[in-house]
């Protein structure tokens, strides 16, 4: 669509997106899925294309034409095809064909979740995920830092929150029992209870500590019971460790991180985002644009609380030190008081994971989350404990089996330094640059509570 007009013949093969009849020409515009328009193709009925395959040619049906490109007339192409050969591949789609030229809702589509890459707006997901995913990769390796595969399946938990799936081989109709009457494992494949992972970090850190700068990016698994439009059972995370790294750097990569996709997707997918930009959220271009020219606002958990109790009253639940601050609170901070991307640190202990780097005060630790418009928390991170007593005070403080992070634990034993990570939710990310509301819209198949057809 991109070349010039030429007399060579040339073939182009994809499905009809629509077809307009007049007297003595048929439209039809073509799509192969590589851009948000299609190839227009003109088709004289005077030619030698039949009108029995001039009908068969439908909306959803694969074709493949022959002919020459030409200088096109109407406005937003360059070119389009005279058609010389038309040929109907397949079978022609039947009469039931969901997907007709009227906007569907996306309620709709979901049910429809194997036909929904043909629509326009999840042709642009799937465009705007790939090109984010090469832009991750981009950032990281321009910078040095080398790609893990961490683990799927695991014998830990890195968050701690139990919101795991478990993984067994064992006969759940006849689940072997141990003397206590508890289930036994033994027999079990891995000969314990194993559980799909909710973070590469644990696994990651342990490259980090011996390479430097690492990353993984990779599926995630998370059993929460939360039906919200943020939440997935199954999601992407990108997960960097960076030795020799305080707070400070780490806060320093995730704002650099996240201007780069946001200015990468600008440049590299401009058709789609304006698609996005005039259907799903009206200006969300120059919103992207001026996150990535302004610097992110920083503050503690301590001064966001003090924030927000000066204006309670607006919320469902009530503020005070020491809570965990729900989507309502997160989105008053980044969306109200700093209107743009915010970096809350320093959290409470008692609601973050055990690994963070305790602070001077033994109150609250070095974490620090992400916040943006809409969507409130995108990234969460830390610096990690480095020290191996106080990392192991805090392991048993929890109520966790020391046991089974002995290897975390030597890490703090052999050579240990200041590293730090954090953990982008990438479907998040992604309707953070779509404006697409729900987050079951930007995976292509995503897995929610009691959803799993596909
Ligand atoms: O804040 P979280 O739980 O952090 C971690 O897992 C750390 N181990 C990361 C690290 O330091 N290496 O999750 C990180 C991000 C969240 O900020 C959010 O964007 C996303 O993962 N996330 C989810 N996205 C979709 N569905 C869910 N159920 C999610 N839970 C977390
Ligand atoms: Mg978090």
């Amino acid at each position: 669509m991109q070349s010039d007009p030429s007399d060579q013949a040339i073939t182009a093969q994809g499905w009809v997106k629509t077809k307009r009849d007049s007297k003595n020409v048929c439209f039809l515009e073509v799509s192969d899925g590589s851009s948000m328009k299609g190839l227009q193709i003109i088709i004289d009925k005077s030619s030698d294309i039949s009108e029995e395959s001039l009908a068969l040619a439908a909306t959803g049906a694969a074709v493949s034409c022959e002919g020459i490109l030409v200088d096109s007339p109407a406005k937003g192409q360059k070119v389009e095809m005279q058609a010389t050969a038309l040929t109907i591949v397949g079978t022609v789609p039947a009469e039931d064909y969901p997907l007709q030229k009227k906007r569907h809702s996306f309620e709709f589509l979901r049910e429809i979740a194997h036909l929904r890459p043909r629509t326009n707006t999840f042709g642009a997901v799937a465009r705007v995920r790939n090109a984010m995913s090469t832009a991750i990769h981009g950032f990281f390796q321009e910078r040095g830092f080398l790609y893990v595969h961490t683990p799927i399946i695991t014998g830990s938990d890195t968050e701690g929150a139990g919101q795991m799936f478990q993984v067994t081989t064992l006969d759940l109709d006849n689940i072997p029992k141990t003397e206590e009457g508890k289930t036994d494992y033994s027999g079990d494949f891995f000969g314990k209870q194993t559980h799909m992972t909710v973070s590469g970090q644990l696994q990651v850190e342990n490259y980090c500590c011996a390479l430097g700068d690492v990353y993984t990016f990779g599926p995630t698994f998370r059993a929460e019971n939360s039906n919200t439009t943020r939440h997935l059972a199954e999601f992407w995370m990108i997960e960097p460790e960076m030795a020799f790294c305080e707070l400070e750097g780490n806060m320093e990569l995730a704002e650099d991180f996240i201007k780069y996709i946001l200015n990468y997707v600008l440049e590299h997918c401009s058709e789609d985002m304006d698609f996005f930009n005039q259907w799903v959220l009206k200006g969300v271009k120059d919103t992207l644009q001026s996150v990535v020219d302004t610097p992110f606002k920083h503050m503690t958990y301590t001064d966001a609380v003090a924030e927000l109790e000066k204006v309670n009253d607006k919320f469902d639940f009530k503020v005070s030190w020491g809570c965990d601050l729900q989507t309502e609170h997160e989105r008053y901070l980044t969306e109200e008081l700093c209107q743009g991307p915010v970096i809350v640190t320093d959290y409470p202990k008692e609601i973050k994971a055990f690994y963070m780097k305790m602070n001077e005060d033994g109150k609250t630790v070095r974490a620090m989350d992400v916040l943006v418009p809409r969507l409130g928390e995108i990234i969460g991170g830390s610096q990690r404990e480095e020290d191996f007593d106080k990392l192991k005070a805090r392991i048993d403080e929890m109520g966790m089996d020391e046991s089974e992070y002995w290897w975390y634990l030597d890490l703090r034993r052999f050579g240990t330094v200041p590293h730090s990570g954090f953990g982008l939710g990438f479907e998040r990310l992604i309707q953070y640059v779509t404006g697409l509301g729900n987050i079951r819209d930007v995976i292509p198949f995503p897995r929610t509570v009691k959803t799993i057809d596909f």
